[in-house]
């Protein structure tokens, strides 16, 4: 970069740069990355597009730049998302939230129940965006929230306390199942759904950013949305729903699975792009 560049100098030139690098949306990426290195408002940028960066601020921003040219998703250089209308924390420690789980957590809160107090677990909580939003849009409802992930879980208990909600989830880390106790009448998950073998054909900021933990799904893609419903019996409450988020193609598989485990009113929806995403099913009464 020249000698003085200003605010819109340099966004220009970190657009083509990004554009060059296959980024989809490189002019929103460059305000988003020079807003944070600036520490002000995306608006500012277009209020003062002639003002000169300073020689430190520059450099910050060349850092940001650099990262997320190599891979880093832009999550990570920014330390947070929104979801659902509220703010998160994001780390390396879990699965960066997508959009598509606002479209599970939209359905779940479609079904709550809201005339009396109800117990939810969302299983493999990650960065707990299920179980924050579930306790902050159920006012009604307890929450438990498990992750075999130690450090997701960390993250997200602060999270929880970021939203106001930490005194309402409960924090089990546990294979599945497995240290979780009690049947809830909402059983929430995001397992990872990845074939194996395509976990390393996956973009570079998600295979080599997100946790594999929170990938991989096994041979087929299945193998957790499997574990999860082998236990679903002994843990939803007579007529309680379970809401699984699928990968494209995995509808007939997991309908057949919910079917055997005694589940019934099986649906598999699309999300909004058209893909099998989301499969839904009831608890025995
Ligand atoms: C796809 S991520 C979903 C994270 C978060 N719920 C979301 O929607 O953004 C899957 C999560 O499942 C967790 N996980 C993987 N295997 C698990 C297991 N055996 N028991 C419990 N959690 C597991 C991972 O650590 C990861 O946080």
């Amino acid at each position: 970069m020249a000698a003085e560049w200003t605010i819109r100098e340099v966004l220009s030139w970190t657009r083509g740069y990004f554009e060059g690098a296959g980024i989809v949306q490189p002019r929103l990426e460059a305000e988003i990355l020079l807003a944070h290195a600036l520490e002000v408002d995306r608006l500012h940028l277009y209020l003062s597009p002639d003002k000169p960066l300073s020689v430190e601020e520059r450099s910050r921003f060349r850092t940001f730049v650099q990262r997320r040219r190599a891979g880093e998703p832009l999550q990570h250089l920014i330390g947070e998302v929104t979801f659902f209308g509220l703010r998160f924390r994001v780390s390396r420690d879990a699965l960066i939230p997508r959009s598509e789980t606002e479209e599970l957590l939209d359905h779940t809160l479609r079904l709550a129940p809201r005339d009396r107090e109800i117990r939810c677990l969302d299983l493999g909580t990650g960065s707990g965006v299920i179980a924050v939003c579930l306790a902050r849009y159920l006012p009604r409802a307890a929450v438990t929230a498990a992750d075999v992930s130690t450090a997701a879980i960390d993250l997200a208990r602060a999270n929880a306390t970021l939203n106001d909600v930490a005194d309402r989830i409960e924090f089990v880390e546990s294979d599945w199942f497995r240290n979780v106790s009690g049947r809830f009448d909402l059983v929430v998950s995001n397992p990872p759904y990845v074939e194996s073998n395509a976990v390393e054909g996956l973009a570079v900021e998600v295979r080599d950013h997100e946790p594999r933990v929170a990938l991989d799904g096994g041979e087929n893609g299945t193998q957790a949305i499997s574990s999860i419903l082998a236990g679903i019996g002994d843990h939803l409450l007579p007529g309680g729903r379970v809401l699984l988020e699928i990968g494209d193609g995995q509808g007939d598989t997991v309908s057949r699975e919910m079917t055997a485990a005694g589940l019934t009113d099986v649906r598999i929806d699309r999300d909004l792009s058209g893909r099998e995403r989301f499969a839904n099913a009831r608890g025995s009464s």
